[in-house]
């Protein structure tokens, strides 16, 4: 079992990892003494773990109740927050309940934000059942949803009160939702660069090295991140083995712990962790979601290392050996043909937009990435143009 804090002014909570922790659940959401539970899920997460998770909450005697709601980027509306409010209405849960986003990053998103605004605020655990959101979405408190075509456009800071990941779920997410994550896994490779390197040596081709032995670096400077443990011990028959896989998902929520525990409002450090992700939210919008979040991502790296070193931060050998970690990932694809004015304009309506140009986290080595501001538009479109060549 791997098991950190995330450490904040209003609280701490537990992130615990480890294989078959869903069927204990209920026992661990006991101490948060919540007189019922909501487990929100997308439609295919709910059919796949719903029925264990309730008997997992019925066994510790919680009173509980399953919400549903479609799968996918259209679903992630107010409307969705607000059917199910309506739902936890109905339910009869009251502010002495609690939400557990059993899902994705996307249900990670939309339960947290319900559980943020149900009753001006209630406790939620998460229960990431993806890569993307075990390594990345289901820690640090950020909640939101879509308005038009704008990502995450409504949302709130809402910590959860605690989270749960049992790496056993990934064996029956679509491979595609895999490599996805595995885009987020990269971004965290190129801030920290002992797990780059690890990273680099435990893979080959496309398939991730099994266990054991596995050691994974200690996250540099994320106290409350300091993760070395035994890992799971349940088999495993997913591209990664148990332990291997567990040692690195709690390597980048060791990363993640320790960067929200110092800059939890995003002021500062926390924007490196947008990294790829101007880039990749606008190519989300251009590309109608059609592609998951990961995948995006890590073609926005691409775009953000080409610009890196069209300004004169970076030494342009850095996006050739980005390039070889997100082939060695599965995620290294002829980029898509999209003019490069739609991709502008797409990321001007991105939040992350100032007066003046876009700003963008760019690399200036393996490692080290830095916020750069006010970006000419020229730049960015000369980027978009190379990739494409
Ligand atoms: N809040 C944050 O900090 C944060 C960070 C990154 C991403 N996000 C958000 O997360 C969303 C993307 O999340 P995602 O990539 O996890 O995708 P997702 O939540 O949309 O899930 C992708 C698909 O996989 C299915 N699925 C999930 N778990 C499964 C499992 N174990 N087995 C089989 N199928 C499974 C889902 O039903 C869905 O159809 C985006 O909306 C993004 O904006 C939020
Ligand atoms: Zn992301």
């Amino acid at each position: 079992m791997h098991r950190l804090d995330v450490v904040l002014p209003a609280g701490t909570y537990a992130v615990e990892i480890a294989s078959g922790l869903l069927d204990s659940l209920g026992q661990r959401l006991r101490p948060l003494h919540r007189q019922a539970w909501a487990v929100i899920a997308d439609a295919t997460v709910a059919a796949l773990y719903g029925p264990r998770l309730l008997a997992s909450l019925d066994q510790a005697g919680l009173p509980c109740r399953l919400l549903t709601f479609p799968d996918g980027e259209a679903h992630k509306t107010l409307a969705t927050v607000e059917t199910l409010s309506g739902q936890l209405l109905e339910f009869g849960l009251a502010r002495d309940g609690g939400i557990v986003a059993l899902g994705g990053g996307l249900v990670g998103d939309v339960a947290g934000l319900a559980a943020a605004l149900y009753m001006r605020g209630v406790p939620y655990v998460q229960v990431p059942t993806t890569l993307l959101a075990m390594i990345d979405a289901s820690v640090g408190g950020k909640t939101a949803v879509n308005l038009g075509e704008v990502k995450n456009c409504i949302g709130r800071f809402h910590q959860p009160a605690h989270v749960c990941i049992d790496p056993e779920v990934l064996q029956t997410l679509p491979p595609g939702e895999f490599a996805s994550g595995l885009g987020e896994l990269a971004k965290y490779a190129m801030l920290d660069k002992a797990f780059y390197e690890w990273v680099e040596h435990e893979i080959s081709g496309e398939i991730i090295s099994p266990d054991p032995p596995c050691a994974v670096p200690v996250a540099t400077g994320s106290q409350p991140g300091q993760t070395r443990g035994p890992g799971g011990s349940a088999p495993w028959s997913g591209p990664w083995s148990g332990p291997c896989l567990s040692a690195a998902i709690a390597h980048c929520v060791g990363i993640k712990a320790g960067v929200v525990t110092r800059d939890e409002l995003e002021s500062g450090e926390r924007m490196l962790l947008n990294y790829g992700h101007t880039f990749g939210h606008g190519l989300e919008t251009v590309l109608r979601f059609s592609r998951p979040h990961g995948w995006c991502v890590a073609q926005g790296m691409r775009l953000a290392a080409v610009l890196a070193v069209r300004l004169g931060l970076c030494d342009v050998s850095l996006p050739t050996r980005q390039d070889a970690l997100l082939k060695r990932l599965g995620l290294l694809e002829p980029f898509p043909s999209i003019p490069a004015s739609a991709l502008l304009a797409a990321m001007q309506t991105d939040k992350k937009k100032h007066a003046g140009g876009l700003t963008f986290v760019l690399p200036r080595a393996i490692g080290v990435l830095e916020v750069v501001r006010n970006v000419p538009d020229v730049d960015v479109l000369q980027a978009i143009t190379l990739l494409q060549l």
